[in-house]
């Protein structure tokens, strides 16, 4: 079996970093470019410090397409910021290569434009907030608490990551109230509250920022002599590394002209 050729927009930032090393580490896999808009030409091993030169510089990310091509990638994972992602995606769709994207915070109008072009240039594409597999889990579990509970119980979902992340709520936050949203029959997302603010039906979303938390979810079905709370907490980024690899090698076998989620990766 030829390995899985993977490129990767964002190789310097803190996931791009532990998604080459676990790349050179899995069976199968090799990383075939690397994209960011800072140490423009560095030898990737020479950036990480791995004592050996990869033979992969850091491309700018303006050279995309080009890039691409001439490496032969199969699959670009994209770990950046959404203004980025919402730029690149399309352009990768567009040199025929399967997506992998991980960064948060995109709208639902960027979102539907990377859906566009995924269909339009018939790749195939992967979009989670989360690749973890554990909050797979936890989604499902959200659902089924949400679809039996019914609109008796109010909910209120709490996430806590570390003070580097530049968005909020997460996106793992946002997948939870949109799975519980339609599971109830439609609600309202209120963001903190402060002032006079009665409670209506709504479901309640708050973000704590601070020092290195890697990401915790926590979802309360709140009734009125009980309550259930579901909680996700990462103990590591290695797990969204974990993931997205599994994804990528995942998302080359699949139908194209298809945008996935996690939970069709881990069906
Ligand atoms: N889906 C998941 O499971 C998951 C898990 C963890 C983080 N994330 C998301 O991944 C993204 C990156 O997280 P991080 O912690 O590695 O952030 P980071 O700030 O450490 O790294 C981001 C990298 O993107 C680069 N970048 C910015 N604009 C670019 C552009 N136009 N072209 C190429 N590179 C560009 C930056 O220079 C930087 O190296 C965030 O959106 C974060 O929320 C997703």
């Amino acid at each position: 079996m030829s390995n899985v050729r993977i490129g990767l927009v964002g190789a310097c930032g803190k996931m791009g970093a532990m998604i080459i090393r676990r790349i050179l580490a899995t069976e199968n896999t090799e990383l075939s470019a690397a994209f960011d808009i800072v140490n423009i030409g560095q030898d990737v091993g020479d950036r990480l410090g791995l004592g050996k030169k990869l033979g992969v510089p850091v491309s700018d990310s303006k050279d995309l397409a080009a890039v691409l091509k001439a490496s032969k990638t199969d699959v670009l994972l994209d770990f950046t910021v959404a203004a980025a992602t919402a730029v690149n995606a399309p352009v990768a769709a567009g040199a025929g290569v399967n997506l992998i994207i991980g960064t948060t915070g995109l709208s639902d109008a960027q979102k539907a434009n990377i859906r566009d072009a995924v269909v339009k240039n018939n790749v195939a594409a992967v979009i989670s907030s989360n690749y973890s597999i554990g909050v797979g889990i936890f989604l499902k579990l959200v659902r089924q608490a949400a679809r039996e509970l019914g609109n008796d119980y109010d909910v209120e979902i709490i996430e806590a990551h570390h003070n580097q992340k530049k968005d909020a709520p997460s996106g793992t936050a946002m997948t939870a109230a949109e799975i519980i949203s339609k599971e109830m029959g439609g609600k309202e997302f209120v963001y903190g509250r402060h002032g006079v603010c009665p409670r209506g039906k709504e479901i309640g979303i708050h973000s704590i920022r601070g020092g290195d938390i890697v990401g915790d979810h926590t979802v309360m079905f709140i009734g009125n002599s009980e309550r259930i709370e579901i909680r996700h907490q990462a103990h590591s980024r290695e797990i969204f590394v974990a993931g997205a690899i599994m994804a990528a090698k995942w998302v080359v076998k699949q139908k194209k002209g298809t945008v996935y989620s996690m939970t069709d990766v881990m069906a």
